[in-house]
């Protein structure tokens, strides 16, 4: 599809004439509660409210106006938000540092559709690999895929770290209520040996199939446990090398270090550099989810993804789910100096959630420089984290009441529940909309005192209120839905990239621990004492750990 090329302006955004205007009303709003919001417009809750793809996104309970909201468009259209969507969308290597395009929306293009990296159309090679990873699946799940000594798979571990972990759990454990009882899903991640050797503890090897995730194949913590997993899985089968074709798979992008491993390319799924690690959840990385949820669920999921990336495609800002979410979270971070962002989903299917947006939001927008390197004078990305409700009411969300912290919240609930139980339901329900209102208009001094409270205590009990919120809800969580919801996240943090103009498809800022940890790893497994070049206090730590072995 051919759009009308605008350049993207290079300006910062603080130095827009509307970034100023922003900060003037920010100041006004900060005067002003959400009590009175709702006071003067009784319409409030559902004019400021947004449905796209079957996705309600009810945003009336956050410090803006209409004036707020016209400005942060102003931003958006400043910011050349509108031709970034479309480089995107066209291929273009916008992650300018490692000079990649970033096509995430490919992996869930339809079949008919083009999209082009290089003059090359990269959607039918998105599907033969849907293909092929539809027919192993098939095998495995029928027991027509049989292990070294006949037996058929029970048992699947996805070794991988990163986005070629976190998307897996997480939709593993989101979409649960679909998969096969059938196999038992086990991820392995961290190099700490107790998650390796915890996760095989009861595994029979004869029945156990790893799937080894790892884009570059080169990951230190997923080579290490693929080599342990290697060794455990040959030793239970009388330590025939030859079983590890049918006891390993891979998805990379390296086929050269999948075959040095001495897994058979035959049995390697493949993605591209134009996918971001934690935009990989729907590429071959998908590989576990499409074991647990079959191929026909898997097309409903992508199907979910897409439909989300038509609507930030094509969607007038106003009426932009994603962009009216990445824009809220520029204002809270830039204009209410909020440091933070808790995801808060009333959906326990949906309890890696947040784990998985932490990476999606962190190392995409953790970023101190522009795209042409100069170094941000405002903040960027802020710092997700989150529990599923109502757990997280018992333990956090005191400091979200009536901590000194102001921390915007998105609640994420759906209408019918998977698992009907007697009143459950309605009670999570109500518990979702009580504290999206509780945080929102508080409890005031008058009406504690109403109550009978004796003067002491009147401070301790009042509500201030005025803390905002976002309610996602869905009619149910389904595979599409599952593929909405992340998409709309995916595409929020696009937005908030594209106003901060930071590059928020590298990742930098993991590599000097990788370096540094290289360098160490020897200093303290040799058997002399090593000539030790850092500071005193890494020194003493690495003397500290050798002396203990
Ligand atoms: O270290 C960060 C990172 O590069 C992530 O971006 C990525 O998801 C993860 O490591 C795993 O990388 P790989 O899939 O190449 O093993």
């Amino acid at each position: 599809m051919e759009t009308d090329r605008q350049p993207i302006p290079k300006t910062t955004p603080d130095a827009t004439a509307v970034w100023a205007e922003l900060a003037v009303h920010a100041e006004a709003i900060k005067k002003t509660h959400l009590r009175e919001l709702f006071a003067n417009d009784a319409t409030r809750g559902e004019k400021m409210a947004l449905e796209a793809e079957g996705l309600y996104l009810d945003y009336s309970k956050n410090r803006i106006t209409d004036e707020t909201l016209q400005l942060l468009f102003k931003l958006a259209e400043s910011s050349g938000l509108k031709e970034r969507i479309d480089a995107m969308f066209r291929g273009e290597k916008i992650n300018v540092t490692e000079q990649r395009a970033v096509l995430h929306v490919a992996l869930r293009a339809p079949i008919d559709s083009s999209i082009f990296v290089d003059g090359a159309d990269v959607v039918p090679g998105v599907h033969a690999v849907l293909t092929s990873m539809a027919a192993f699946c098939d095998k495995v799940r029928s027991g027509a895929w049989k292990g070294h000594t006949g037996k058929p798979i029970r048992h699947i571990v996805n070794i991988g770290i990163g986005g070629s972990d976190l998307g897996p759990v997480m939709a593993y454990e989101a979409l649960r209520h679909y998969s096969t009882r059938d196999l038992t899903f086990t991820f392995v991640s961290n190099v700490d040996g107790t998650d390796f050797a915890e996760a095989v503890h009861s595994l029979p090897p004869e029945e156990t199939l790893f799937i080894i995730s790892s884009k570059t194949f080169t990951t230190l913590e997923t080579m290490t446990n693929a080599g342990s997993a290697r060794a455990w899985s040959v030793a239970g089968m009388a330590g025939d090398e030859t079983s590890v074709a049918k006891h390993f798979v891979a998805v990379s992008t390296n086929a050269e270090e999948v075959t040095k491993f001495g897994i058979d390319t035959a049995n390697m799924f493949g993605f591209w550099d134009w996918v971001g690690g934690r935009y990989s959840m729907d590429s071959a990385i998908g590989l576990s989810t499409m074991l647990a949820i079959g191929p026909e669920k898997f097309r409903e999921l992508l199907g979910g993804f897409h439909a989300m990336d038509e609507h930030f495609r094509s969607a007038p800002f106003e009426a932009n789910l994603p962009v009216l979410m990445g824009l809220l979270s520029v204002w809270y971070t830039n204009f209410l100096d909020a440091e933070t962002a808790a995801i808060l989903p009333y959906e326990q299917y949906l309890k890696r959630f947040p784990a998985y947006l932490q990476q999606l939001t962190m190392e995409s927008n953790g970023k101190h420089v522009t795209l042409d390197g100069e170094t941000v004078s405002y903040k960027t990305g802020a710092i997700y984290w989150g529990e599923p409700g109502t757990n997280g009411q018992h333990s956090f969300y005191q400091l979200i009441h009536q901590g000194t912290h102001l921390i915007p919240c998105d609640f994420i609930a759906f209408a019918k529940p998977l698992n009907p139980l007697g009143r459950h339901h309605d009670i999570l329900l109500a518990n979702v909309i009580a504290q999206a209102e509780a945080l929102a208009f508080g409890k005031t001094a008058a009406e504690v005192e109403a109550e009978g409270t004796t003067s002491r205590l009147v401070p301790h009990k009042v509500f201030e209120g005025n803390r905002p919120s976002n309610t996602i809800v869905g009619e149910q969580l389904t595979p599409a839905t599952l593929g909405k919801l992340v998409a709309l996240y995916e595409h929020s943090v696009f937005t908030q990239g594209a106003i901060w103009k930071i590059d928020s498809f590298d990742q930098w800022g993991v590599e000097l621990g990788k370096v540094l940890a290289q360098r160490i790893i020897p200093e303290l497994e040799g058997v002399t004492e090593p000539a030790l070049k850092h500071d005193s206090s890494t020194n003493a730590l690495i003397r500290r750990f050798r002396k203990a072995k």
